[in-house]
């Protein structure tokens, strides 16, 4: 891929993240949530001064960052503005980064944390070693990314129906989810960016949906509500009272999400 594709495909991934902050915060940051948690959970947390969040999207696990860690200096960075300014202004200092090239001193962090957006990386082993680049000797990383991301029945109906009615993404996004959906593969690129691999686990979601959530999800966040965005108004609505009453009509089965994700912990 070209330079320009890459900066192209960057900025457009930015911009759709910064049109559905709002969304991602109300509606899946929750779902993902229990995982990061008991990842933060599993870090040595005694003596860390500096954090990093790579990606920190709005900021969810800052606040849970300053409870595990309250006399830690945390920096959240995220390639979104408009996922940056979602983020609660304390605890923390914000910057609009790229995970690819962090604008950082070598060195200087005690943990970085980077959850959920290794997939979204052109290169996710020169992502790492960027990581360890600003992480000091003997610091700590902490990864989560997606082993299987399955759409739930309910979704595959949705997206179904969008096409039906004439509607396409505008912007979709590339994933790699490929290049580090299983603990092999993600051992495998951490090793490669020198860190020492210290555990690494799979851990599952499941998530059950209701009906009027889901249609918050799916109307704020993600390609249905980009492909929503692109029917005209009139249709807009008629679609969503369409698409409202096929939701009520299926069974609590269709909305049950269920998902893996490969967490780790490393040492630079
Ligand atoms: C799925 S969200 C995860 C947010 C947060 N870490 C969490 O666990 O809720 C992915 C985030 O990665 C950010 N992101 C994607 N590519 C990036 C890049 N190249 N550099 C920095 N941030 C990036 C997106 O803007 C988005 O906020």
């Amino acid at each position: 891929m070209t330079a320009t594709r890459d900066s192209d495909e960057i900025e457009r991934l930015a911009a759709n993240y910064s049109a559905a902050a709002d969304g991602y915060a109300e509606f899946w940051s929750p779902v993902i949530r229990p995982v990061t948690r008991r990842l933060l959970e599993a870090l040595p947390w005694d003596g860390a001064r500096r954090v990093l969040d790579i990606g920190t999207g709005p900021g969810t696990l800052l606040g849970e960052i300053a409870s595990v860690a309250p006399a830690t200096a945390i920096v959240g960075v995220d390639r979104a503005f408009g996922m940056v300014a979602r983020a609660p202004r304390t605890p923390g200092h914000l910057a609009v980064m790229d995970a690819m090239s962090l604008g950082l001193r070598r060195g200087v962090f005690d943990v970085a944390v980077m959850t959920f957006v290794l997939f979204h990386l052109r290169d996710p082993g020169a992502a790492l070693a960027e990581v360890k680049r600003v992480l000091h000797r003997h610091g700590v990383f902490a990864l989560a990314t997606w082993g299987h991301d399955p759409v739930p029945p309910a979704g595959e109906i949705w997206n179904d129906e969008l096409d039906a009615w004439g509607a396409c993404d505008p912007s979709p996004q590339t994933r790699r989810d490929e290049l580090s959906d299983t603990p092999e593969k993600v051992v495998a690129l951490l090793t490669a960016a020198g860190f020492s691999a210290r555990r690494v686990w799979t851990e599952g979601i499941e998530h059950q949906w209701d009906v009027a959530r889901f249609i918050g999800l799916r109307t704020s966040f993600g390609t249905a509500k980009r492909k929503l965005e692109t029917l005209v108004p009139e249709k807009r609505r008629a679609f969503l009272a369409f698409i409202a009453d096929r939701m009520r009509g299926l069974d609590a089965a269709d909305f049950l999400y269920r998902a893996e994700t490969i967490c780790a912990v490393a040492t630079a």
